[in-house]
């Protein structure tokens, strides 16, 4: 769907000038975000395609449902290569939303179901985190997390300035972009987090983590017996173990950004993640971060400290 920019009169074409400084999928992912509501505005809400299918097919109802959004993304908005088979790629398959899961300061979390009504077993339940518009939300996370960054946003930073509409959506879009980035990233580290299925503008889908079929529960509610506590502690030292000495921080990490899996650790909430090289704060960040595990894991009744795991992480860092 290629769309003339300048038809659009709330642009102004050096808007439009792609840097060749930043990733391809940086720059699609807001593209694509501005031409779908290019699209929705220009017609209404209604994309000529979706009205075909919406009478080849007539079953989505239009408030808890729509088509799924897979086809409609570009292919570095969905999920790495290889893809776990639970995967719904099907053209013809239906999202249903299943209601909220959890509201959160900058995000709301949905369970969302994929599935093509011709294979109704093959669906997929997912978690859909939809970050919030700009106006609604607590930037507690702004400056000193951006701090070091090593993509230049000049054009988004101008956009922002002249508060146009790409402006707009580089606003709500920017937090969904890190995370969606630091997912594949420490998904390609073979690090414990959810397996991410596609970004689509503010929305990130990723893999539902469960027990029995129930969301997991936050490390932070549970009180595992000394052998688990053990176990989880020690998954918790070689995921932060990879992550310095691949040169990132979480930076928000603690009991409630890890969810307890039955036997397995799994960390969610990486919109944050630090570089450590080039962000003058990130050694603190990761000192916070071990302090943050340290002090629940002790109070569970485990004896350890955060500065021998700070130190245990930097002296294998380099
Ligand atoms: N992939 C997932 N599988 C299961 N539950 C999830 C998943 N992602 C998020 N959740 C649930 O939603 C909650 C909020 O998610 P997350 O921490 O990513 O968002 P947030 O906006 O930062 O929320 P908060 O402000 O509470 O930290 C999590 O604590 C967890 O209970
Ligand atoms: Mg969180």
């Amino acid at each position: 769907m290629s769309h003339d920019f300048t038809q659009d009169p709330q642009h102004t074409p050096d808007a439009e000038q792609i840097s060749d400084d930043r990733s391809p999928a940086y720059d699609y992912a807001y593209q694509d975000a501005y031409e779908q509501h290019y699209e929705e505005n220009r017609n209404g809400g209604l994309d000529p395609s979706f009205v075909f299918d919406f009478t080849a097919y007539d079953e989505v109802d239009g408030t808890s449902q729509r088509w799924s959004t897979w086809l409609d993304v570009e292919p570095l908005c969905r999920g790495p290569e290889p893809r776990p088979d639970w995967v719904v790629t099907s053209q013809g398959a239906i999202d249903t939303d299943l209601g909220i899961l959890k509201t959160g300061k900058e995000a709301d979390v949905f369970l969302v179901e994929r599935a093509d009504p011709a294979d109704p077993d093959g669906g997929v339940i997912m978690a859909a985190k939809r970050y919030r518009s700009s106006e609604h939300r607590t930037f507690h996370r702004a400056a000193s997390y951006t701090e070091g960054r090593s993509t230049k946003r000049s054009r988004d930073e101008r956009a922002l300035k002249r508060k146009s509409t790409w402006g707009k959506i580089v606003a709500s879009g920017e937090w969904a972009i890190s995370e969606w980035d630091a997912l594949k990233r420490f998904h390609a580290l073979g690090l414990p987090v959810p397996y991410p299925v596609q970004i689509d503008g503010t929305e990130i889908l990723m893999e539902w983590i469960t027990v029995d079929g129930e969301t997991a529960p936050r490390l932070a509610q549970t009180r595992p017996e000394p052998d688990l506590l053990a176990s989880y502690f020690d998954q918790l030292r070689s995921a932060l173990a990879v992550m310095v000495q691949n040169g990132v921080v979480h930076g928000d990490l603690s009991a409630y950004n890890i969810l307890a899996a039955g036997e397995r650790l799994v960390i969610i909430d990486l919109p944050q993640i630090i570089d450590i090289a080039g962000n003058l704060a990130g050694m603190d960040f990761l000192m916070r971060d071990c302090t943050n595990v340290c002090t629940w894991f002790r109070a569970r009744g485990l004896d350890v400290d955060e500065h021998d795991l700070f130190g245990e992480l930097m002296a294998h860092a380099f």
